[in-house]
């Protein structure tokens, strides 16, 4: 190891905290300082190179060093980095907002900046309050329907709709309450059924909340198509066309969080196109900038929006802000990420490496501890089990994703798993010969870590 790499670990170890990790056991291990990226790949101190397998957390879309978003912050800093968007605008905030707008389902009108998903998730939450109270909806219409192993960033609001009990029970008496929906997991159902003879029961479940409660309901959110940080869970088609009509029927605003599912990651831009759902408001984050800068956005129909306008002295006035909103430099980088979508014909290319993918997973499912296989375009969740007759899952202390992981390292993949799920959410533009590259990889290692233990 160099000495740099050895100053560079000493630093860290001396002077950050990282998030969700157990710095005890990180303190123990060499630090691997990434410090390239070239398409596909990152590249660490020392020079060794690994397929990006889960997208620098799901963020990364086109690769890096992506010439469209590079050159778009070059420009951009030339002119300006920052300048607040309260009361004022930037080019690249009103630009962007004007193609996003575009680009969305019909319907979508407005653009709320934000700088990460879990701010632009405390946005949704508290625009749909504040809705009902501008609407002059019963008073009651305070609550939210969430789901079980859904995940919404880490913020107290976002915390408190999130159904993941390893993060989110510690703060139990932090959050504010929540009607739970059962979560779509058809493979360990919590309702015992199975699909397609159940009927959709979650989502007739969900319908019962509403319907037994809907005067105290202000929104529906949850994560259209994959609960992502819940073990990359896929929901059976039906599902979110289903939840859109209870709430229509309901009178209940749904928020679709796209935070993980937006540009490109399950085959179409975004994951509510699959059944041609438009919510109330949709959350869009990570890929926003193509995985460069920091950007998240909640966007509304021009109904939500219209609720708010009055008279300044009425004091409808959305009253939420963040200090980097609308930021210059990440509105170009967003640009330049949708410039990449257009130059690289990036979601009709991408049809082919899903096929691909979808393909090559059927051969996991022989593996003797591959309990479940699930993806939806490039989200894949590789769920293993101590036994596959019964779906024992390991115990924690196996710590099988992580051996899985560790494997795939030192075989120039990097991925991080969510428990025994091993998770491949690679760039949305990854050339297919590194596809090939991480799948192989990830089967071999899923092979040598279950053998071992
Ligand atoms: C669906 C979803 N919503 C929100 C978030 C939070 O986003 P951020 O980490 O940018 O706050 C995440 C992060 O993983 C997510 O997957």
């Amino acid at each position: 190891m160099s000495d740099r790499t050895k100053k560079l670990g000493a630093y860290d170890k001396e002077f950050v905290w990282h998030p969700f990790t157990q710095m005890k056991e990180y303190a123990q291990k060499d630090p691997i300082v990434i410090e390239g990226g070239e398409g596909a790949y990152l590249i660490d101190s020392e020079g060794n190179k690994y397929i990006d397998g889960v997208s620098s957390l799901w963020v990364n879309i086109h690769g890096h060093k992506v010439p469209e978003i590079d050159n778009a912050i070059k420009n951009q800093v030339d002119k300006l980095s920052h300048s607040t968007l309260l009361g004022v605008t930037n080019p690249p905030a009103a630009e962007l907002a004007k193609e996003l707008i575009e680009l969305c389902p019909q319907g979508l009108k407005k653009v709320f900046y934000s700088g990460d998903g879990a701010s632009a998730v405390e946005v949704a939450l508290k625009m749909a309050f504040q809705y009902w109270r501008h609407k002059g909806g019963p008073e009651k219409k305070t609550k939210f329907v969430c789901l079980e192993n859904g995940y919404h960033g880490d913020t107290l609001g976002a915390v408190s709709v999130g159904g993941i009990d390893l993060f989110h029970s510690t703060f139990g008496p932090l959050l504010f309450e929540t009607f739970r929906a059962p979560s779509y997991y058809c493979y360990r159902c919590p309702l015992n059924k199975t699909y397609p003879s159940c009927d959709l029961a979650c989502a007739t479940e969900l319908d019962k909340i509403l319907s037994e409660h809907h005067e105290d309901i202000a929104a529906v959110i949850l994560e259209p198509y994959v609960q992502a940080a819940g073990g990359m869970i896929v929901s059976p088609e039906g599902y979110l066309k289903s939840v859109r009509e209870s709430c229509d029927k309901y009178d209940v605003l749904l928020i679709l969080d796209e935070v993980a599912t937006g540009f490109g990651r399950t085959g179409r831009m975004f994951a509510c196109e699959h059944e041609d759902v438009t919510p109330d408001m949709l959350v869009l984050g990570k890929g926003l900038t193509g995985g460069y800068l920091p950007l998240s956005a909640t966007i509304t129909t021009q109904e939500v929006y219209d609720a708010f306008l009055g008279d300044y002295e009425e004091f409808k006035t959305f009253f939420h802000g963040h200090s980097y909103a609308g930021n210059p430099l990440s509105c170009a980088a967003s640009m330049g990420n949708l410039q990449a979508f257009e130059n690289y014909n990036t979601l009709e290319e991408l049809q082919e490496k899903v096929q691909f993918l979808e393909d090559e997973l059927k051969e996991f499912g022989g593996l003797k501890h591959v309990g479940n296989v699930r993806s939806k375009g490039f989200m894949v969740g590789i769920e293993l089990v101590e036994d596959k007759e019964t779906k024992e899952p390991y115990a924690p202390e196996s710590k099988i994703g992580w051996k899985v992981a560790d494997h795939a390292m030192e075989n120039g993949v990097l991925l991080r798993p969510l428990g025994n799920v091993v998770v491949l959410m690679p760039p949305v533009g990854i050339p297919m010969e590194d596809l090939k590259k991480l799948v192989r990889v990830t089967y071999s290692s899923i092979k040598k870590a279950t053998e071992e233990s």
